[in-house]
């Protein structure tokens, strides 16, 4: 029998391949550059990590559920901008929301985000690594269980790493 919250889910996965979200198109992206909270850089640098993190290193990120792009074109056009080094991983189970995203990027010639499809209910079989940053936003109240979520993601923080 399928239960209750696979039955939510299921119903979910098909509202953002229908609906990507948030709304965006490639083409607007020569025009102007989204900015926002969370994954701007300079929030990353000063709120999160205090001023303390040399620029210097490589500041690898994870989007987790980042549906068409807003914060992870944002992050990685500011590293790039900045000459700054890392990537920025987005993930996300929509494949319509990562097309968008993708285009967004590939009109940004941006060479420092990757782009992974995927569940963050399998984030260990994933095998992403561990991640300086991760921004999780809009996302966590849509699963079935967000503690467990929430650990798994903890488990994937560097040592010195934060979250938004
Ligand atoms: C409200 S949108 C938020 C998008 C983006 N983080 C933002 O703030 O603009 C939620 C996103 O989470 C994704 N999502 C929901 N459940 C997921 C799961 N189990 N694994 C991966 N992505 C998921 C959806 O596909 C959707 O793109």
């Amino acid at each position: 029998m399928t239960a209750p919250d696979d039955l939510f889910d299921s119903s979910l996965t098909a509202q953002y391949e229908a609906y990507p979200y948030p709304e965006r198109s490639a083409k607007e992206e020569s025009k102007r550059l989204l900015i926002g909270s969370p994954s701007h850089l300079r929030e990353i640098d000063y709120w999160v990590f205090g001023a303390q993190r040399p620029t210097s290193r490589p500041l690898r990120a994870l989007v987790a559920g980042c549906g068409t792009g807003d914060g992870a074109i944002m992050l990685a056009t500011h590293l790039a901008r900045a000459q700054r080094p890392g990537e920025v991983i987005c993930l996300d189970r929509s494949k319509a929301a990562l097309a968008i995203a993708q285009a967004r990027a590939d009109v940004r010639q941006l060479t420092n985000i990757r782009f992974i499809e995927g569940s963050l209910l399998e984030l260990p079989a994933l095998e992403l690594g561990l991640f300086d940053y991760i921004d999780c936003c809009g996302v966590l109240h849509h699963l079935p269980d967000p503690d467990s979520t929430l650990s798994a993601l903890e488990a994937m923080l560097a040592p010195v790493g934060a979250w938004d």
